[in-house]
């Protein structure tokens, strides 16, 4: 049987078979062509899709918005949600689902608790793409990531990637280091004590064989990584300020930091950055980060035409 998306939630990085992963960044591959050219790669006139974000977002939205709109499709969005929509009314995310589905034909969610999208999905008839459910995940930003990786090196396998900052509350490097798993890569998982990767992950990753390195120091990664990976320490997940405070700046990448790096070094980010990284470290050539995040229009292009059955 032929591999399809059609009329899938995409809600965790761990759901995708190989081949699966294969037809979507086959398809994101094809529709960056598409864009370059001046050409709509798939036609989702009449379609619409919800996007509900009840959390702040300036990339997810924008390119899920942009991506819809260059297929020829329309958005509706409920902006604010968590104070504008009947969520303030205390309606569950399950009765949500229930009416977006008379509304749209696939829907997106960034919500600040965990499995959101998930009770979402089970309510709705419709695609739900999970953009971020709290400290949980964030698939499609896995996707794109992977998709950067494979653009900015050529290849994925055999890379050591070197995921930094807040691995606890982050939910990127959740999605990631689970889509990695299945190419090969060996990790240095660098992060504070008290913000390391969840035990949960860890041991998924040492069922799956992964290769991996906890480790507090940041210049020993990047000295043995050919991919650098960093994340903002998640404020927003911080019950205590002072917390916060003490751990804000754990990392600051800067010149100095990357002299000592792997030759060809790539840096990721999924943006927004606070000081995790410093401003010089733009015009190095292997920051990859502003690239990394327009990658995110063909690869949710794609998404959203493989769910919706329009590829
Ligand atoms: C990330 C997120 O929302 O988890 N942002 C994004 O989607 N690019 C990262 C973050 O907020 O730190």
């Amino acid at each position: 049987m032929a591999t399809t998306l059609k009329g899938k939630d995409i809600l965790r990085a761990d759901q995708f078979t190989p081949a699966e992963l294969g037809l979507i960044l086959e398809t994101a591959v094809r529709f960056e062509a598409a864009l370059r050219a001046g050409e709509r790669p798939a036609n989702m006139a009449g379609k619409l899709l919800a996007t509900l974000f009840y959390e702040p977002s300036t990339r997810t939205r924008l390119s899920f918005e942009t991506a819809m709109l260059r297929l020829g499709g329309q958005v509706l969005s409920v902006a604010e949600a968590k104070t504008s929509s009947s969520a303030a009314k205390g309606e569950t995310l399950y009765d949500t689902g229930k009416m977006i589905e008379g509304y749209a034909d696939v829907a997106v969610i960034r919500h600040p608790l965990l499995g959101s999208a998930q009770e979402l999905a089970e309510g709705a008839g419709i695609p739900i793409i999970n953009g971020g459910d709290g400290a949980g995940q964030h698939p499609t930003q896995a996707l794109l990531d992977l998709y950067t990786l494979i653009k900015e090196k050529g290849r994925v396998d055999g890379l050591t990637v070197a995921l930094a900052g807040d691995l606890k509350n982050g939910r990127t490097v959740h999605s990631l280091s689970a889509l990695l798993a299945n190419f090969g890569v060996k990790f240095y998982l660098v992060s504070p004590a008290a913000l390391s990767m969840p035990p949960d992950i860890v041991s998924q990753l040492a069922r799956r064989r992964v290769e991996m390195v906890e480790t507090m120091d940041l210049a020993e990664a990047v000295a043995h990584s050919d991919v650098l990976y960093m994340t903002r320490i998640q404020k927003e997940r911080f019950s205590d300020p002072a917390e916060y405070e003490r751990l804000k700046n754990s990392y600051v990448l800067d010149s100095a930091l990357l002299a000592g790096a792997k030759p060809g070094i790539t840096i990721l980010h999924p943006l927004p950055r606070v000081d995790e990284i410093a401003r010089e470290v733009d015009a190095y050539e292997g920051a990859a980060y502003f690239r990394q995040a327009a990658n995110g229009v063909p690869v949710r292009m794609a998404l959203l035409a493989l769910v919706t059955g329009q590829e």
